[in-house]
């Protein structure tokens, strides 16, 4: 399954940048390796759950962790007990030290099997998650979206990004090319199409990457690329259906990435972060709305909000990865850009876009 979408993966990137090709697959019916998709919400999807458990609390390390053209920064896999990010490990619960090669499994708490306390590290918070957890979180993020009326909830949250990202002025001139563009979990709706409307925007590609778009295409309402293809950019548009743990493929190849609302659903966000400095070229642009949770306490077990949002980062892993890897052009972190009762039901978040440094020094 893995060697499938790893390989598929590396065969429609090179493909896409030399024609216009698309990986995707048409026609309604569920996916196949989805656990629970006969549950018809995340209220269901959260009773199986607490039913089965998700049987294991196994974190992988990604085996090789280095950074693209940057010297200056630590190479190496945090001992595979961590996450290298821009040359600062970050290490998994139970592992300490400058290479998280210091062992104190001792003192973690054990996996309830129902809980996500066994993920939790003081220093990032939850930042990497067991695949089978995942798998949880996805099967009701899917469920939900399959049942969404994007009409009358003006899809995901798209108005309070926009004025959050000051109606993408930062991000080009009015009809700028953005070259190769890849937006990042971008669900079934996206919030690069109403980007590229706004601001009359054009690209070389457009690539999605996201690993429910299969799911989206066949059982979503309202997809913006259920016909493989989002409107306006005809040949250039290419889906993939895969997680952003999978972006270390691309090395330095795209001149914009958009990523919102999503390190939170994933398996591994930092090494996602790390995939996405790699992916951008010198001085490409990211644009990207994150939330951190510095005060949120893992719930021993899980509820709904818990089911939705694996991964609970501390603000210093976003502070560590804008400082040094980044020219800043837009950090907007206060209530002027913030939809207010976000901000009360959900923590903090960066509207941030900057250019990837030209070099690490
Ligand atoms: C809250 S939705 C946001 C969708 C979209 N970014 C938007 O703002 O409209 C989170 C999305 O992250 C996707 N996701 C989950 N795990 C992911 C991963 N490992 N890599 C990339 N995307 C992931 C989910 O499938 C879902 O579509």
């Amino acid at each position: 399954m893995v060697f499938i979408s790893l390989f598929c993966l590396c065969c429609v990137f090179f493909l896409a940048l030399h024609h216009s090709f698309t990986l995707f697959a048409s026609g309604r019916g569920k996916v196949i390796g989805r656990k629970w998709a006969d549950a018809k919400n995340a209220k269901e999807v959260l009773a199986l759950v607490q039913a089965e458990g998700w049987a294991s609390s196994v974190v992988h390390a990604k085996a090789d962790q280095k950074h693209v053209n940057a010297p200056c920064f630590y190479q190496g896999n945090c001992s595979l007990h961590g996450e290298n990010l821009l040359g600062r490990c970050f290490c998994f619960p139970g592992w300490t030290g400058e290479q998280c090669e210091v062992d104190e499994r001792q003192s973690t708490p054990v996996c309830t099997n129902r809980g996500d306390t066994c993920f939790y590290t003081d220093e990032a918070g939850v930042f990497a998650i067991s695949l089978e957890r995942w798998h949880v979180a996805q099967e009701a993020e899917l469920v939900t979206w399959d049942n969404w009326d994007p009409v009358a909830s003006g899809g995901d949250r798209i108005n309070d990004h926009l004025l959050g990202f000051d109606l993408y002025r930062e991000v080009g001139e009015i009809g700028a090319n953005l070259g190769n563009f890849l937006e990042v979990g971008c669900g079934p709706w996206t919030q690069s199409v109403t980007m590229m409307k706004t601001r009359a925007f054009d690209v070389e590609k457009y690539v999605l990457l996201e690993p429910g778009a299969l799911n989206y295409a066949a059982n979503t309402k309202d997809t913006v690329y259920a016909s493989g293809q989002i409107d306006g950019f005809d040949g250039k548009t290419v889906v993939v259906n895969a997680g952003g743990e999978h972006l270390d493929l691309f090395l330095e190849v795209f001149d914009t990435i958009m990523m919102v609302n999503v390190l939170e659903h994933t398996n591994n966000a930092i090494s996602i972060l790390r995939g996405l400095y790699n992916a951008l070229k010198p001085g490409g642009l990211l644009i990207m709305n994150e939330r951190w949770l510095d005060t949120f306490d893992p719930p021993e077990e899980l509820d709904l909000n818990a089911l939705y949002h694996p991964i609970r980062m501390k603000q210093t892993v976003f502070d560590h990865f804008i400082s040094v890897g980044f020219d800043i052009i837009r950090d907007c972190r206060t209530a002027e850009c913030h939809n207010a009762d976000i901000v009360k039901n959900y923590g903090t978040s960066t509207y941030f876009i900057g250019r990837k440094k030209e070099s690490c020094a």
